[in-house]
C-alpha cells in the first residue's frame, strides 16, 4: 500500500501565517499526525501534496515522505492528479488518500477501511459518517441497493441531497489505475470551480466499477481542523483519548482534565500521574514513579520509584530510580540524577551528574558537573562554571561534604571523602579527605555591640 497526504490547501481559516498542517495538536503538529498513522501502516512510498508555505511543511518532515508541489492549488482532484506520476510508480500498490488536517483518524479505523478495500475488490474505497448536522461535508449518495454511486459537494447539493446525514471523511483507498483513467476525465464545473477529488466515485461507479464503504462508528474521526478553536477542541480530544488509553493499561491518572501526555510518551502501568502536569516529547515515566502535580517533562525519563514533586521542569535528563526531584527543582539537559539522590527546592542542574543517593537539597546551581555517591551539596551551593567564554568542569568525589554558601570555582576538582567549609570560594583542587577553607577569617570585638549601644543612649540624651 501506498500513501497521499493533501496539505497544498491555505487554511485560510486558521487566520495564521503559519501552514495550517504545522499547527500542533498535544506536541506534534496536525500533519505529523497523520503522517504517524501512515508510518504504522508501513505505507510505501509516502507523498504529501504541498503549495501554500511547502518550504515549511518539506522542512518540517526531512526524509519522511517525497514532497509533490501544487501551484496553485486548484482542488483536492488536481492535488492528487499532480502525485500522478509518482502514484504511477507503483500501480499494483493500492492508494491510500488522506488530508493533513485530520489528525483524529485512527489507525484502527485505517486498517478497516484497507480490509475492506481488499476484501470487496472495489475500485474505491471511502470513509464515510452519520453526523446528526453534516454541515460543509460532501454528502454521500446511494443508489436503491445501497451501493455508493456519487458524492457531492454541501455547494453543489439539491436541498434533498444536503438532507443526507452520511457524510465523507475525506479518507479512500483507490486502485491505482482506475484513479488515474477517473482523474483525467474531472472537470471543474461546481460551485467552486475546483477539480474534486469526490468527483472520481461518480465517475468510477458511471463506468460499472465498484466503490466500497467503510462507515465509521465514530464521527469525531473525521473532524478536520479549520479554524483556531477546532484545533483547541481537537487537541482536547487527542489529550482526553491519550489518557483513556494511559489509564486503560494500568497508568493512575488523577485529574485527565489538567494533564496533558504527549502521543510518543511511555508511561509504564502503576506510575501516578498527578493533576496538572504535562509530559511532552519522548518521556518516560516508569512503574511507581509519581509525577506532579504542576510538572513539566520534556524528553525525560523518570525510573522507577522516583518522586517528581510540584512545579518542576525537567527536560532530557534522567532521573534515576527511587530518586526525589522537587519541588520548584529544574533539571536541564545531560542531567542524570542517580538512583535514590534528592535534588531540593530551588535547585537547577545543567550536564550534571549527581551520583547514587547524593543530595543537592536547597538553593543551588550545579552545572558541568559530576558528583559521585553519597555527597553533600550544602544550602547555596553554587558551580561556577562560566568564564565568561569558555564552560568549565567541576568534579566532586565519593563521600564529600560540601558547606552551604560555597561558590566552586571550575575547572576545579574536590576529592573523595573532602570537605569544604561553609562560605567558601574554592579556586584550588581540596585534596582526598581534606578540609578546604576559603574565606576570611572571623575576627571577634569582645564588648562592641555594648558600648555602641551605650555611646547612642548617651548622645540620644543630649539632643532630645
Ligand atoms: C473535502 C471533500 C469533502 C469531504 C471533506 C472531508 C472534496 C472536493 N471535498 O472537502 O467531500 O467531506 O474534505 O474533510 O474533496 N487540498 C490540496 N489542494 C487543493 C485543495 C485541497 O492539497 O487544491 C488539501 C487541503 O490542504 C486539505 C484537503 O486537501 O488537507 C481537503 O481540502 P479541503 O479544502 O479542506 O476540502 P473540504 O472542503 O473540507
Ligand atoms: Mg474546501
Amino acid at each position: 500500500m501506498q500513501a497521499l497526504v493533501l496539505a497544498a490547501g491555505k487554511g485560510v481559516r486558521m487566520r495564521s501565517r503559519r501552514a495550517k498542517v504545522l499547527h500542533e495538536a498535544l506536541g506534534i503538529s496536525l500533519l505529523g499526525h497523520v503522517l504517524r498513522t501512515v508510518e504504522a501502516l508501513g505505507a510505501d512510498p509516502v507523498g504529501i501534496v504541498v503549495g501554500h508555505r511547502a518550504e515549511d511543511v518539506e522542512g518540517a518532515f526531512p526524509g519522511r515522505a517525497t514532497f509533490l508541489r501544487q501551484e496553485p492549488p486548484l482542488g483536492t482532484g488536481h492535488a492528487v492528479q499532480v502525485a500522478g506520476e509518482h502514484v504511477a510508480r507503483h500501480p499494483e500498490r493500492p492508494l491510500l488518500v488522506l488530508s493533513g488536517d485530520v489528525p483524529l483518524l485512527r489507525l484502527a479505523t485505517v486498517e478497516k477501511l484497507l480490509i475492506l478495500h481488499r476484501e470487496s475488490a472495489a475500485d474505491a474505497t471511502l470513509l464515510t459518517a452519520a453526523l446528526p448536522q453534516p454541515g460543509a461535508y460532501g454528502r454521500v449518495l446511494r443508489d436503491a441497493s445501497g451501493g455508493v454511486r456519487a458524492i457531492v459537494e454541501a455547494r453543489d447539493a439539491t436541498p434533498a441531497e444536503l438532507a443526507v446525514r452520511e457524510i465523507n471523511a475525506g479518507v479512500y483507498v483507490f486502485d491505482v489505475p482506475a484513479l488515474l483513467g477517473a482523474l483525467g476525465r474531472l472537470r471543474p464545473q461546481n460551485a467552486q470551480g475546483e477539480y474534486y477529488l469526490t468527483d472520481v466515485v461518480g465517475l468510477l461507479t458511471a463506468e460499472g466499477r465498484r466503490v466500497a464503504a467503510w462507515t465509521t462508528d465514530d464521527p469525531l474521526e473525521s473532524r478536520g481542523v479549520n479554524t483556531l478553536a477546532e484545533l483547541s477542541e481537537i487537541t482536547r480530544i487527542l489529550r482526553s483519548r491519550r489518557a483513556v488509553e494511559l489509564m486503560a493499561s494500568g497508568v493512575v491518572i488523577e485529574d485527565p482534565e489538567t494533564t496533558v501526555i504527549g502521543p510518543d510518551v511511555r508511561v509504564e502501568a502503576d506510575a501516578v500521574i498527578r493533576p496538572f502536569t504535562m509530559i511532552e516529547g519522548h518521556s518516560f515515566v516508569a512503574a511507581e514513579a509519581v509525577v506532579g502535580p504542576y510538572v513539566r517533562m520534556v524528553d525525560a525519563e523518570v525510573k522507577q520509584g522516583a518522586v517528581i514533586l510540584d512545579h518542576c521542569f525537567l527536560r532530557d535528563c534522567v532521573v534515576g530510580p527511587g530518586a526525589v526531584v522537587g519541588p520548584f527543582a529544574h533539571i536541564r539537559p545531560e542531567s542524570v540524577i542517580g538512583p535514590r539522590a534528592k535534588v531540593g527546592n530551588f535547585v537547577e542542574l545543567k550536564k550534571t551528574h549527581l551520583g547514587e543517593g547524593s543530595k543537592a537539597p536547597h538553593l543551588s546551581y550545579l552545572g558541568d558537573a559530576t558528583i559521585g555517591p553519597s555527597v553533600n551539596v550544602g544550602a547555596g551551593t553554587i558551580t561556577c562554571n562560566y568564564d565568561g567564554v569558555n564552560k568549565h568542569p567541576t568534579r566532586i568525589g565519593a563521600g564529600a561534604f560540601i558547606g552551604s554558601d560555597t561558590t566552586l570555582v571550575a575547572p576545579i576538582t574536590v576529592g573523595e571523602g573532602a570537605y569544604v567549609a561553609a562560605g567558601s570560594a574554592i579556586t584550588e583542587d581540596v585534596p582526598a579527605d581534606a578540609l578546604a577553607l576559603g574565606r576570611a577569617r572571623q575576627v571577634i570585638k569582645e564588648g562592641w555591640a555594648a558600648a555602641r549601644r551605650a555611646k547612642r543612649a548617651g548622645s540620644g540624651a543630649k539632643h532630645s
